[in-house]
């Protein structure tokens, strides 16, 4: 999703002058690939590359802070893969917090050890912050600030360092903060300067405080939305330890969900410990419970504090253990993982966790730059951040099943990330069907998005769907229940939920009688947002493909039928007859001679009009978010146009065949009408290949990667959603999946030779892209000399001509050696009516 895009800037007119020129060029001006003869020699590859540059340490190349600013919303922090601990500096800056840290010069308002990474909808988790005074006024520890609002403070600009298994900032109290995190828990390491007096700017002034720590736990979390009542701490004064709990409200659905924590330190001595309640700590209250003693101040912060003699090393190392289930766990937790509160040792074990996970790519990185050797392994380092493995800390219900949380949302992640996670990491991919399974035996529904053990807003249709029949025909069946899996994704599509708001779908009566969600079509049966009828009937028709192949795996065939003839409802919204119509920059009327576009249909069989751009970066871009009253979901009727994966043949045809299809789609590119930081544009990138124009798809790959996605701090182009990433990785390896099937559309790879560890063969057969330039014998040497040879010009799967212009996923599952030869011109490669990937009829 993309909720918030806050200072996106779409207007690009250079960009789209350049880019309409070319398109008008490769229209008017060249030949039509079909007609084009195969005159170039095949050169062959060698063998054996002469200069390999095997790619470097993968961590080397990782930057956690691209995308921490303009709506990124990542999560820069450490953590381990689908870490539950993910702790950060908390940055005061509105509408662009929601996972913590933000590369800008707000107030840091403490640390705190749970987040989320790249989504849009209001701050998530940042449970129980953890603030470091250096000392107070007067030595006096009742001078100190404790309220967010009031202890808040500057961070020194350009202070932060961030790399996998690491961060680190300097606060302008002269703290310097240092964070590493283990599956479940987050230790700090503060490092204090050994002055006696410090003087430093705070909320209130310039002041001088005396060298003597204190530190506190708030039991806040980032949105506010601590259910004061609920929340409850002790500080043991022997010890130092902290405990406490509290109740929070999810950052995108709705419930509440309940998080503990248990705080240790090491480093200095204890002077005085105590609680406290907005800006009054008090020494002689060490237990605090939501009842006895409201949190109900106009601040909302209230909490356990220490205060410590100087420390002798001038540093105090804080562990803070987490779980979802109890004090005694988040102890637990600490205790085994942290035992020995080792700093160094707890950034070395998370840096091989991620080692041992990114080891399954390498890369011949001859040629390519630093850059986009940055762009590729961050962005498959994002997305395996999220979702979360809280398998034993589920607080919901008992089970031997694994449980992940944090799909936020599947409407985001089924497009791109899943499908990755199936090839990369096929264990974590097959636990994460399987707790989205048991959450449907739980729950009663599979979720469409989902956060801290809550229901969250569904955006479109039943995607969770689409994961399933993915997984299925990808061969992820270790200890899959597929009857279950199977009864779900019927569920979806036969049982109206009491709220479909936040599950299943809505107007299934609507989908049963006229064969779309009719935009006057009011449900009897359950309640949820009567709007998006446009994108729900194109998502619902999708969803319900996927069932149709689950079932014929299963063999139900009558059903397999059934959700076949139904997938077909994609064309029950298409107004054949809408035009395309928008305001210039002069504010006049413009029209093109585009005709044919999806539009809001009534129960009687008429259409509505919907402005076939507005929720596009040139029109109304914001127009179409969760709250929205159109017929599309975060994005334009022109968007939604292209959405028929199941029967791209039929919708080709629709359009008016090849031609006309492939001028709207490269329009479509060029209008201010594709937005990127939204996943749903990712297909559309690569479905020249369906109209017999695979080099088109690479094209824009290429005009995408990196102006969009890039190594700098924005370079993302919306909420990463742990998605944005995979679109970039895959995009540079040299394929894309349509997920839900076996099939991935072939592009010109941005490296010489990608090397995948195959989940049947692996290291002995794995998956090999091979790339050469033409002309080239087999040696890359010049800088960037694949990168304009952009066009596949010929293929070879394992040593046989290959000319499809798109794979299966049995090259991934068994391994095997793509051979490309690229060039300049676009060539007549994948270009035949037997080279397309399969449509409709195919899967009937
Ligand atoms: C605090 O001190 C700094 C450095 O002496 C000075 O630049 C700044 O203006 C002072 N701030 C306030 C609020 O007095
Ligand atoms: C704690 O001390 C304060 C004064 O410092 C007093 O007002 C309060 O009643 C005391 N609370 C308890 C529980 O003793
Ligand atoms: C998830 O956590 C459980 C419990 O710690 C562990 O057994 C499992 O291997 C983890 N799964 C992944 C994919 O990391
Ligand atoms: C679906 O079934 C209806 C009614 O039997 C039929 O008219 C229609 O052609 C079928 N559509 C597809 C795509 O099979
Ligand atoms: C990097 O990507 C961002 C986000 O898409 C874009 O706004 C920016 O212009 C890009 N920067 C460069 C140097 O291409
Ligand atoms: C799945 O496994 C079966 C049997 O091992 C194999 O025939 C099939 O090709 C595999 N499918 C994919 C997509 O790898």
């Amino acid at each position: 999703m993309a909720l918030v895009t806050i200072g996106a800037d779409f207007k690009r007119p250079l960009r789209l002058l350049v880019a309409l020129a070319f398109v008008t060029y490769i229209f008017f001006c060249f030949p039509r690939s079909e007609t084009v003869t195969e005159t170039r020699p095949w050169i062959p590859p060698s063998r054996q590359r002469l200069t390999p540059t095997k790619s470097g340490d993968p961590l080397e190349y990782i930057d956690p802070l691209i995308g921490t600013i303009n709506g990124g919303h990542v999560f820069p922090g450490p953590t381990h893969p689908y870490g539950m601990a993910k702790p950060c500096p908390d940055a005061m800056a509105r509408g662009e917090n929601a996972a913590g840290f933000v590369s800008d010069d707000s107030h840091i308002g403490g640390f705190s050890h749970l987040h989320d990474s790249g989504t849009g909808g209001n701050p998530s988790l940042g449970t129980f912050p953890l603030f470091a005074h250096p000392g107070c006024p007067l030595n006096d520890y009742t001078k100190c600030r404790y309220a967010t609002n009031t202890r808040m403070i500057n961070r020194v600009p350009d202070s932060v360092e961030a790399r996998v298994g690491y961060f680190s900032i300097n606060l302008a109290n002269h703290v310097h903060a240092e964070m590493a995190a283990s599956m479940r828990t987050a230790l700090y390491r503060f490092t204090f300067p050994p002055d006696p007096v410090l003087a430093y700017e705070t909320q209130e002034g310039n002041i001088t405080a005396h060298s003597s720590p204190l530190l506190l736990v708030d039991l806040q979390d980032l949105g506010s939305t601590s259910q004061a009542w609920a929340a409850g701490c002790q500080v043991y004064p022997e010890s130092g330890r902290m405990i406490g709990e509290g109740m929070f409200l999810p950052s995108f659905g709705r419930g509440t969900y309940t998080a503990y924590f248990c705080a240790d330190f090491r480093g200095a001595e204890i002077r005085h410990v105590g609680t406290f309640t907005g800006d009054d700590p008090v020494t002689n209250v060490t237990y605090m419970n939501g009842v006895d003693r409201g949190f109900s101040n106009p601040s909302g912060s209230g909490g356990p504090w220490i205060q410590f003699e100087r420390p002798p090393t001038d540093q105090i190392v804080a562990r803070v253990g987490m779980s979802f289930k109890s004090v005694d766990q988040a102890c637990a937790n600490a205790e085994r993982e942290i035992p020995d509160f080792d700093f160094e040792g707890t950034v070395a074990r998370a840096e091989d966790a991620w080692r041992e996970k990114l080891g399954v790519v390498e890369l011949d990185v001859s040629g390519v730059s630093r850059e986009l050797q940055t762009v590729f392994w961050s962005g498959l380092y994002r997305s395996l951040v999220s979702p979360q493995n809280y398998t034993g800390e589920n607080q919901l219900w008992d089970s031997t099943e694994p449980y992940f949380d944090s799909f936020y949302c599947i409407w985001d992640s089924f497009r791109a990330q899943h499908p990755l996670l199936s090839i990369l990491d096929p264990p974590a991919q097959t636990e994460m069907v399987r707790a989205l399974i048991d959450i449907y035996r739980h729950v009663g529904k599979l979720p469409d998005c989902r956060m801290s053990f809550c229901k969250g807003y569904t955006q479109g249709g039943s995607n969770a769907d689409v994961v399933l029949a993915d997984a299925y025909i990808k061969n992820l069946t270790g200890g899959v229940d597929w009857e279950t899996a199977y009864e779900a994704v019927l569920s979806d599509a036969e049982d109206t939920p009491k709220d479909w708001g936040v599950e299943g779908r809505g107007n299934i009566e609507s989908w049963e009688q006229y064969g779309y969600i009719a935009a006057d079509h009011r449900d009897t049966r359950g309640t949820g947002p009567h709007t998006r009828s446009v994108s729900r009937t194109l998502e619902y028709a999708y969803d319900d493909f996927s069932i149709a192949v689950l079932a014929r795996a299963l063999g139900h065939e009558d059903d397999h039928a059934k959700y076949m003839n139904r997938s077909g409802f994609w064309r029950n919204v298409w107004n054949a007859d809408q035009t395309d119509m928008y305001f210039d920059e002069a504010g006049d009327i413009r029209r093109t001679s585009f005709r044919g576009f999806p539009q809001p249909r009534l129960m009687d069989g008429t259409f509505k009009y919907q402005n076939t751009r507005v929720c596009s970066p040139g029109q109304e871009p914001h127009k179409c978010y969760f709250d929205t009253a159109l017929s599309t979901y975060e994005g334009s009727p022109w968007l939604y146009s292209f959405y028929a994966p199941q029967d791209m043949s039929g919708l080709i045809e629709t359009f008016g065949g090849d031609e006309a299809f492939l001028e709207r789609l490269d329009y479509y590119h060029s209008s201010e009408i594709a937005y990127m930081g939204n996943e749903q544009s990712y297909l559309t990138v690569f479905q020249f290949h369906y109209a017999g124009r695979p080099g088109r798809s690479s094209y824009w790959v290429n005009e995408y990667i990196p102006s969009q996605f890039n190594a700098s701090l924005n370079g993302i182009p919306g909420n990463d959603d742990c998605a944005m990433g995979a679109f970039a990785a895959m995009a540079m390896m040299g394929f894309f999946p349509v997920a839900g099937q076996s099939v991935y559309l072939l592009t010109a790879p941005f490296f010489p030779e990608v090397r995948l560890r195959s989940r049947v063969g692996g290291w002995d057969r794995p998956a090999v892209i091979r790339s050469v330039r033409e002309g080239d014998a087999g040696v890359v040497e010049d800088e960037g000399s694949l990168r304009d040879a952009i066009y596949i010009q010929s293929a070879r799967l394992d040593g046989k001509p290959y000319t499809k212009n798109w794979i299966s996923h049995d090259f991934f599952e068994e391994g095997g050696l793509l051979e490309l030869t690229l060039g300049t011109d676009e060539g007549s490669w994948g270009t035949g009516q037997g080279d397309l990937p399969p449509s409709f009829p195919a899967f009937g």
